[in-house]
């Protein structure tokens, strides 16, 4: 029975995608994405600085990807629908990697403001806006010196002006604050994150020129409340930027809405656990252990556990206690892709500003 549910729900969100694939003529040369683990596609592992081990990639791959599901994230299911291929981790140097179509800066554990001593990633908001630029110039440059050699492996002159740029940070900003401030520190320490954020922002919307077409499409998260006054004032940012680069399609999506929904009324969706991790080590109710990641073994009271795999991710929404599952990443796309959340209203011109709430 419950597999026959997870079927169902598949099949329904296939004709979704599909629908509106035909309705809008997404055609963006290329994908420029900056983020944390919610859309890393392998950059953090590439660095050398954390591996990730099975099960993780499980579902799709059948190996680890990088990434930090059981399958395809979010920005993997909107690059299929935009007929384009899974975007390359910018740090991955192994195995001639291809970014004619785009490039991925986004690692797991980055932070909007700069990070610290004790932060999982280095590569924070302001880092990854900087490896873009050295990106683009090392482009222009390779162009203007080879000619027409490396066409293959990067994006075409034009296409930065063209492409989408897509934005998914700030969950580690509000959820790592936790541990160490008070919730009316964390508030009053928004307006800060959102300051380091436009900076990154404009620094990109910059380069745009009269005839550019900027596209934002930016994410961030965190605990529920928090992540309410973050996005309120992360719309504002976008109406900001939208009327500061007049060239530039600004939009902003409510992905808070889409999860929240998802949460509450999961059974409507074919999921069976809303909060329980899928790969995890503790059992009911959450499945989750900080001290047993998942894919791992430790001693817990003298004995060797490991956290490992649910037989059926479809019916999770958890991937590992902290990240969504492939079935989650594709109903959120889906529901991104219906244009219902978005401000403006979306269109096959209107880009988007992406905001999560985890
Ligand atoms: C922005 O959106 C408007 C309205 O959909 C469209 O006409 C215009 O071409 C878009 N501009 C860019 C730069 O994408
Ligand atoms: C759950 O579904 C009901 C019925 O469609 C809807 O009214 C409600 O807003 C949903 N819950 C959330 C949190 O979106
Ligand atoms: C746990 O497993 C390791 C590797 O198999 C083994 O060396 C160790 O003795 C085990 N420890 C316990 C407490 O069972």
């Amino acid at each position: 029975m419950a597999i026959k549910n997870s079927f169902l729900q598949f099949f329904l969100l296939t004709s979704i995608l599909t629908s509106y694939v035909e309705s809008i003529d997404f055609n963006y040369p290329a994908v420029f994405n900056f983020g944390d683990s919610n859309s890393d596609t392998g950059d953090l592992v590439a660095s050398g600085l954390e591996g990730i081990s099975d099960p993780y990639g499980q579902t799709y791959f059948k190996k680890p990807s990088g990434r930090y599901s059981d399958g395809r994230l979010i920005i993997d299911f909107l690059m299929d629908d935009m007929d384009l291929p899974f975007l390359n981790a910018y740090l991955e140097s192994i195995g001639a990697p291809i970014f004619r179509r785009g490039c991925n800066f986004a690692t797991a554990g980055s932070t909007i403001l700069p990070a610290t001593a004790t932060s999982v990633s280095p590569f924070s908001f302001g880092v990854q806006v900087a490896q873009f630029l050295r990106f683009k110039d090392r482009v222009q440059d390779i162009s203007k010196t080879t000619g027409r050699k490396y066409d293959k492996y990067i994006p075409a002159q034009d296409s930065f002006e063209k492409a989408l740029y897509m934005f998914d940070i700030g969950q580690n900003d509000l959820a790592g604050a936790f541990y160490s401030k008070s919730f009316d520190q964390i508030l009053a320490s928004i307006p800060y994150i959102l300051q380091e954020f436009e900076a990154g922002m404009m620094n990109i919307a910059k380069f745009g020129t009269d005839q550019s077409k900027l596209d934002v499409l930016g994410c961030v998260s965190a605990h529920n409340q928090a992540a309410q006054l973050f996005n309120l004032q992360l719309h504002a940012l976008s109406k900001k930027v939208q009327g500061q680069y007049p060239d530039t399609n600004v939009t902003y999506v409510d992905i808070y809405s889409i999860k929240i929904n998802l949460l509450s009324n999961y059974s409507r969706y074919g999921f069976e656990q809303p909060i329980m991790a899928c790969c995890g080590y503790g059992g009911a109710p959450l499945n989750y252990d900080s001290r047993v990641p998942c894919g791992q073994t430790k001693v817990i009271n003298g004995n060797n556990v490991t956290a490992k795999g649910c037989s059926d991710s479809t019916e999770y929404i958890n991937w590992d206690g902290i990240h969504y599952t492939e079935a989650a990443n594709q109903y959120v796309a889906s529901q991104i892709l219906t244009g219902k959340y978005s401000d403006p209203p979306f269109s096959d011109k209107m880009p988007f500003l992406l905001k999560l709430k985890f």
